[in-house]
């Protein structure tokens, strides 16, 4: 392979990280940094931080740390600002989740209680079940853009800060798809900020702030926000790094565990039936049928990538899958999801797996924020611009070209995340090739 001309720049200085969306998944993420950087606790779950890549063949192969193999923005460095439509303080914010324990909480206080939102840009339209004081008001869309930006100034300037990412962790909009004439070209969405059209969502907004001023955006959410080709165009132009939707985190990231292993044995696979229950602000905002939908299209969507039901009829031709996601208050941060999977093996004779995940949603997606944060920042500093297709990894419905599929499984995900890096570094591809391993 011819040796790339990359030059990456070194992440000197402060990273600004930029949150719309002050809720349980930032808290937790924001808490966990800052424990992390008073030697409390372990970075759990981060690839940039506990993550290896194997260097080398035969005699010479070595295992070493991603962190220490490619230069990553340094947790030290990091600063932490971002918008939501309550005044809670992060401390606030991340109390009233109740995803950390209190001790938690306290020994990390001062630094979360200082973060402080600023007003949020919002619209009651796109996320129903929600309603806050902490907004901003303008005469049009085009003037709250000026207002985000104005916000991202002040506190670049106060922090002293080199190079930002935004990480929207805001509520999951309404369903929406791409409008001719305000999503499909740049113009036409400027157009479209000016003349305050209805179409344009809150996450829109700050994205289009963000890209605009050349900081990568990373979608957390389902909802359409950066996947429009007015923002393809805009981080071609700006030359900015982006990326979405939806962080892998639960349910998902266990289909897309499971879903390859049944192909790769050449399972068939009848109906895989997944339920849930959740009771955080995110369960309450996904009662409402419209944000509920934008999930659902992005839960949905895996399972079809991967069967590819056209190559393989006999097995997935026939094969119906159903998500549903119930409020329930007394679980909390805490989701519990069951999987029923009816598989089929030799002769069609059936069979059924049930998964029972128990888990800890703000807990699985932290890490996979702080990940987006550093290697959104390594895109950036290494000159790659536009849709991040490496990072599929982290996301349920990762991004891609009309022309393209997206990539869903996990470990062909990881293998191009990691074959990125090493690309990024000059150092060959491992493709697991038998002579390359042991030669
Ligand atoms: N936790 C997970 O495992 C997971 C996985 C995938 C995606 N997500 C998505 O991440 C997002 C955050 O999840 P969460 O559990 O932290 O939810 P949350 O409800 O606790 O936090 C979201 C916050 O966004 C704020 N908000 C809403 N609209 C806003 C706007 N226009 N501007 C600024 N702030 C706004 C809300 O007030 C709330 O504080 C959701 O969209 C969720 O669907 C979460």
């Amino acid at each position: 392979m011819e040796p790339n001309k990359i030059e990456i720049k070194s992440p000197e200085g402060k990273l600004g990280v930029l949150i719309p969306g002050l809720g349980a998944v930032s808290t937790t993420f924001i808490a966990g940094v800052m424990m992390i950087r008073k030697g409390l606790n372990k970075p759990i779950g981060s690839l940039a931080q506990m993550g290896k890549l194997r260097t080398g063949t035969g005699a010479d192969a070595k295992e070493v740390d991603i962190k220490e193999f490619i230069p990553l923005a340094a947790l030290s460095d990091m600063e932490f600002g971002g918008w939501d439509i309550f005044e809670d303080t992060v401390y606030e914010s991340a109390a009233n989740a109740q995803v950390l324990t209190k001790d938690d909480l306290e020994s990390v206080k001062d630094e979360l209680a200082a973060i402080k939102p600023w007003k949020a840009v919002f619209n009651k339209h796109f996320v129903k079940n929600l309603d806050g004081v902490n907004v901003k008001q303008a005469p049009t869309h085009w003037d709250m853009v000026q207002l985000v930006k104005e916000d991202i100034a002040k506190f670049k300037q106060e922090k002293n800060i080199s190079r930002f990412i935004m990480v929207w962790c805001g509520s999951t909009e309404i369903h929406q798809v791409m409008v001719p004439g305000v999503h499909d070209t740049l113009a036409n969405f400027e157009k479209a900020l000016k003349e305050n059209h209805p179409a344009i969502a809150p996450s829109m907004i700050y994205c289009y702030a963000a890209l605009d001023l050349g900081i990568p955006y990373a979608n957390g959410a389902p909802n359409l926000c950066n996947d429009i080709p007015a923002f393809w165009e805009l981080a071609d132009l700006r030359k900015t790094a982006m990326g979405g939707k939806d962080f892998k985190s639960g349910q998902t990231f266990m289909k897309t565990l499971l879903a390859p292993g049944f192909k790769a044995r050449m399972l068939g696979m009848k109906g895989w039936y997944s339920t849930n229950i959740l009771g955080n602000r995110d369960g309450a905002v996904l009662e409402d049928p419209e944000s509920f939908k934008s999930k659902e299209v992005s839960k949905l969507s895996v399972l079809e990538q991967i069967c590819q039901p056209e190559l393989y009829p006999d097995l997935y031709g026939d094969f119906y899958h159903k998500v549903t996601i119930n409020y329930y208050p007394p679980r909390g941060d805490n989701k519990e999801g069951w999987d029923n999977i009816d598989i089929f093996g030799w002769l069609g004779y059936p069979m059924q797996v049930k998964v029972n995940f128990l888990c800890r949603d703000s807990i699985l997606a932290a890490p996979i924020v702080l990940d987006l944060v550093i290697f959104l920042d390594l895109a950036q500093r290494s000159g790659l611009f536009g849709n991040q297709e490496w990072l599929s990894f982290y996301w349920k419905s990762p991004m891609h070209l009309p022309n393209q599929e997206p990539e869903h499984d996990l470990f062909v995900q990881l293998m191009r995340f990691k074959n990125t890096l090493r690309w990024l570094r000059n150092e060959p591809p491992v493709t697991t090739l038998g002579h390359e391993t042991y030669n």
